[in-house]
């Protein structure tokens, strides 16, 4: 039921979009990289080269499987050079407006057989999907950040979405080497749905019990077996990143757990956002 991906499209090569055109162009797949000026694409194809180079470097891909992955990508600014893709993946700003009026132009340009889908962590695919008149080819493939590194990825049916479209999508993650999961539209898929709510109540108990960020690291870490402390995690994810999508999970579902912790975004305030701005909970 499944088709076959020959060529993809990648809408935005920012932090996610470059990462998800690297699984492609490493997967064989010849990709069209698209973003907003031929400045930025280069930005972004410069640093997929660069993690390619640190993988020759350690011994685990040759100096031509990189060559050669770096030459399958091609860069445009102009969306009608996405008409031959057979699937193409969506990762722009995360704003509704936006990507409804992305996707209807897709529509436009787009095989009437192509899959298109979206990369959004808290917005409804069923929302975007309805900015066309063919949303049974929408879904959602929501990647993990950093996208070459995660093993996930969420494959998200919307109300409309076909079952070619939705097989489509699944069999394409695993062709990039992923562990895909299946799940419906709702508000945080899976995982954020889980995990967002579970960080702000770590980020609050904090301040109730008084323990120190790194003794709840420590405590979540040797008693619960997590791999990294919900400090380290809300660091390397972004505090400004954590707030965004705990705000768009708390408008959508409000429930006192989903909102943001008011000393999380009195940090994101004061520009305390983790590791990409050298401090957060700790100092890097
Ligand atoms: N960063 C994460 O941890 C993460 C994880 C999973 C999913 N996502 C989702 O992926 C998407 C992209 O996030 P990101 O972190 O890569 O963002 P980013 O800001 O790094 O990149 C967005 C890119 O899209 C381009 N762009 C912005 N507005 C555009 C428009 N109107 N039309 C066309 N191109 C436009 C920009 O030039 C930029 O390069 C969002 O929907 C986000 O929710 C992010």
């Amino acid at each position: 039921m499944a088709r076959e991906i020959r060529t993809v499209g990648v809408v935005g090569l920012g932090a996610m979009g470059a990462g998800i055109a690297q699984l492609c162009v490493e997967a064989g797949v010849d990709t069209v990289g698209r973003e907003v000026s031929l400045e930025l694409g280069g930005r972004a194809r410069d640093r997929i080269a660069h993690f390619l180079t640190r993988k020759v470097e350690k011994g685990l891909i040759g100096e031509e499987a990189r060559d050669a992955a770096v030459g399958r990508l091609s860069l445009t600014t102009d969306l009608a050079d996405l008409a031959g893709c057979d699937l193409v993946i969506e990762a722009i700003v995360e704003d509704l407006a936006p990507k409804q009026e992305l996707f209807a132009s897709l529509e436009r340009v787009c095989r009437p057989d192509a899959v298109l889908a979206t990369n959004t962590s808290a917005l409804s695919v069923t929302e975007i999907a309805a900015a066309t008149s063919t949303p049974e080819r929408v879904v959602g493939m929501h990647f993990f950040n950093p996208a070459p590194l995660m093993p996930l990825v969420e494959i998200i049916r919307a109300e409309l979405s076909s079952d070619e479209a939705f097989e489509t999508a699944y069999a394409f993650g695993e062709k990039l080497g992923k562990q895909p999961i299946r799940c419906h539209d709702t508000p945080g898929f899976v995982v954020n749905r889980v995990l967002i709510p579970l960080l702000n109540d770590c980020i609050r108990v904090l301040d109730e019990a008084r323990v120190t960020a790194e003794d709840l690291d420590s405590g979540m870490k040797r008693g619960a077996g997590w791999p990294m402390g919900p400090c380290e995690l809300v660091d390397l994810v972004g505090i400004d990143v954590h707030v965004h999508a705990s705000d768009a999970l708390y408008e959508k579902l409000r429930e006192p757990r989903m909102a943001p912790p008011p000393r999380l975004v009195a940090m994101r305030n004061a520009g305390l956002l983790g590791r990409k701005s050298g401090r957060g909970f700790y100092t890097y």
